[in-house]
């Protein structure tokens, strides 16, 4: 069955609201066509991904100024994702004011469609917690697997142009992890493996989404973990093997099953091979916490590692304005800052050009950032958990 349009969207597709409109509804009947949906869902919100210059670069940067330029505006609440820098604090990061002036430009044309400039990865710690069931259009792929399989709404992994598309409609089309049918797992993971931090939780993440091939993990052996375990080990399985749902028994909001699943057991020895492979060496020169962005408790637990001095060590700490301007934040960041690290805002370490700034080795805690920083940040990865890399000198 065809695509089917209410009056209102085919009146949009038509052009009765303006070119940007029917260019925006034009982009996702074309998307709705290719995945078979019936019809578009009304969406709650739209997380708009593709905001890094690094990433998007001067094509991308022409299209969201063109956008903006016909009259585009958002019609649903609409967040950005990470960019390439700190917005207020850029210069102190060491950013070449070559790539600052892109970057803004990039900013200013969101801006324009009416987007909040969260500049975050981490949405739902910035207030922004949708509904079981919601219907979304987000497209940070660890936001998406938080949203769908933590909070039990409903989005597909959109790009940033489906997502931004969607915001000006306000309507996405109604496919894969929108419907209940597909929101099934077919890939059973025991866990025999203790889990100790998130960092773990970041590995197996990596090696589970190796193997997922398309299907949803469904785990055991994990009887309890914290939202920061449960955003590394998504963010982690979302950069291996584009996993953008997981049940967690007795921890997510929904469980669902194929009749005749398969089963893989994860053991520890298993994990340890992956944690090794992640570490290409020693001596980094930056240490980059904060992929996903950091919650308040993950500020907290740095500032307590940081009391005994960094040792010359450049650090960064990721996290969102919204969590960096909470009261209860204050203490933490002083603390890093006393210690010589840099609390950063709006960027992350993978869309930060790294490279461009010099840095050729750089420390994180965090599967997914072990996977994206040789690829697209040109970097050689120090990999452990938060205490390991911040202590590196005294526990080679
Ligand atoms: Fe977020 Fe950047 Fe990691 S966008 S999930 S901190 S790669």
């Amino acid at each position: 069955m065809a695509l089917q349009l209410t009056d209102e969207e085919r009146a949009m597709h038509d052009g009765a609201y303006g070119p940007a409109v029917a260019k925006a509804m034009r982009i996702l009947v074309t998307l709705g066509e290719i995945f078979g949906a019936e019809r578009l869902v009304p969406v709650a919100s739209a997380q708009i991904s593709g905001v890094s210059y690094q990433t998007i670069g001067p094509a991308g940067l022409e299209f969201v100024e063109g956008f903006a330029d016909e009259g585009a505006r958002v019609t649903v609440p609409a967040f950005l994702n990470p960019c390439g820098m700190d917005l207020r604090r850029w210069r102190e990061m060491g950013v070449p004011p070559s790539f600052a002036e892109l970057q803004l430009r990039i900013i200013a044309a969101y801006e324009r469609m009416g987007v909040t400039i969260t500049a975050t990865c981490t949405p739902y710690l910035a207030g922004i917690v949708p509904a079981p069931g919601e219907h979304l259009a987000w497209a940070e792929s660890s936001a998406v697997s938080y949203a769908n399989s933590v909070l039990g709404a409903r989005t597909n992994r959109e790009s940033g142009i489906s997502a931004l598309a969607a915001a000006i409609c306000g309507r996405t089309p109604d496919w894969g992890l929108h419907r209940e049918e597909n929101r099934v797992a077919a890939l059973v993971v025991e866990v025999t493996a203790s889990l100790r931090d998130s960092t773990d939780f970041g590995v197996l993440g990596v090696h589970v989404g190796r193997l997922a091939r398309g299907r949803v993990p469904a785990f055991t052996g994990i009887p309890a973990a914290t939202p920061e375990q449960l955003k590394a080990l998504g963010a982690a399985m979302a950069a291996s093997g584009a996993v953008a749902l997981y049940f967690v028994e007795g921890v997510t909001p929904e469980w669902r099953l194929v009749s005749e699943p398969e089963r893989l057991t994860v053991t520890g020895a298993a994990l340890e091979r992956v944690r090794q492979a992640l570490h290409q060496a020693d001596e980094p020169e930056l240490i980059a916490l904060g992929c996903p962005h950091c919650s308040l408790s993950e500020l907290q637990e740095v500032a307590e590692l940081v009391q005994k001095g960094l040792k010359g060590r450049r650090l960064w700490v990721c996290t969102s304005r919204a969590v960096a301007g909470q009261p209860a934040a204050a203490a933490a960041i002083a603390a890093i800052e006393a210690a010589g690290g840099q609390v950063l805002c709006d960027t992350c370490m993978v869309v930060a050009p790294l490279a461009e700034m010099g840095i050729r080795r750089t420390a994180t805690n965090s599967g997914k950032a072990a996977i994206y920083l040789p690829s697209l940040g040109r970097q050689v990865v120090t990999f452990g958990s938060t205490g390991e890399i911040l202590t590196w000198s005294e526990n080679p």
